[in-house]
């Protein structure tokens, strides 16, 4: 009698382990198939088509933000505009022009100052411009930016409601990774733009922008999927898009990582900040 209703026990567990393991599978599935609607399958597709029907169509320029729209732009037109807040980043992006503290003034092309919203809710956060960037004097308007501009929309945001910035302001000459030196020496104008701009959130693409801002040596992959804090600001670590055209079957964790973003500032996540990164 005992061996019979063990045996039904277990039966019972391994019933349960099922129910779990599909609950598990389905709620990846859901993930996968929302991720692709957003940003994965047809942000490659536009890139392969835009290239090879005109390309031209492939240049960014739709996502640029130039200063005017800088100054012009509020989020569902209704912020007001903020006169001080546009002065101090014009002031602090002269500053940036004019900085020569590392030998990559000598290479770049333009300074890559940030752009977006100046009353952003939501900042972004990259390593440094590449190619592109470096040409256009904006952050993000190469492949890489293309798909950050899908998973901003793939949350309902568009480029003109936040602001974008790397943790260099000029390119490392042939896309090498920023030199510690560097960093140390640049950091100053990110920091102070997260102070102008005050974000409700950050978000920090890739190794460089997450190790910079949270003064650790642990690895993006650790560090990615939970909040962290920055100066009393939330901030999310995720994988940087440009990993991801590499890696593109890790989009499905940058879509779990922006989720709880698009989240937070909905109201709908609070948030328990982790200050320890490791
Ligand atoms: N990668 C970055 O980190 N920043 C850019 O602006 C472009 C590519």
């Amino acid at each position: 009698m005992k061996k019979l209703s063990e045996l039904q026990d277990r039966q019972i567990h391994s019933l349960d382990d099922v129910k779990r393991g599909l609950s598990s599978l389905l709620n990846s599935v859901k993930a996968r198939i929302e991720m692709e609607k957003g940003f994965g399958v047809d942000a490659f597709l536009a890139t392969r088509q835009n290239k090879a029907v005109n390309p031209a169509l492939n240049s960014p320029e739709k996502h640029i933000l130039t200063e005017t729209s800088i100054a012009t732009a509020s989020p569902g037109g209704q912020t007001p505009l903020n006169k001080e807040q546009i002065q101090l980043l014009e002031n602090l992006k002269n500053e940036a022009a004019g900085c020569q503290k590392c030998s990559l003034s000598k290479t770049r092309t333009n300074l890559v100052f940030g752009v977006g919203n100046h009353k952003a809710e939501l900042m972004f956060v990259g390593e440094a411009p590449g190619r592109d960037e470096d040409l256009q004097g904006e952050p993000f308007v190469g492949r890489a930016g293309q798909l950050l501009t899908k998973i901003i929309e793939a949350i309902g945001m568009k480029r003109t409601d936040v602001y974008i910035a790397n943790v260099l302001k000029c390119r490392p000459p042939g896309n090498r990774s920023p030199l510690p030196d560097e960093i140390a020496l640049c950091t100053s104008y990110l920091t102070k733009q997260i102070d102008i701009i005050k974000p409700k959130v950050l978000c920090a693409l890739g190794t460089f922008a997450a190790q910079t801002l949270l003064n650790t040596k642990a690895p993006v992959g650790t560090l990615r999927g939970r909040f962290h804090e920055y100066q009393g600001i939330p901030m999310m670590v995720t994988y940087h898009p440009a990993y991801l055209l590499r890696n593109p079957n890790d989009k499905v964790k940058v879509w779990e990582d922006i989720k709880k973003v698009r989240d937070f500032l909905a109201g709908t996540l609070p948030v328990a900040t982790t200050t320890q990164p490791g």
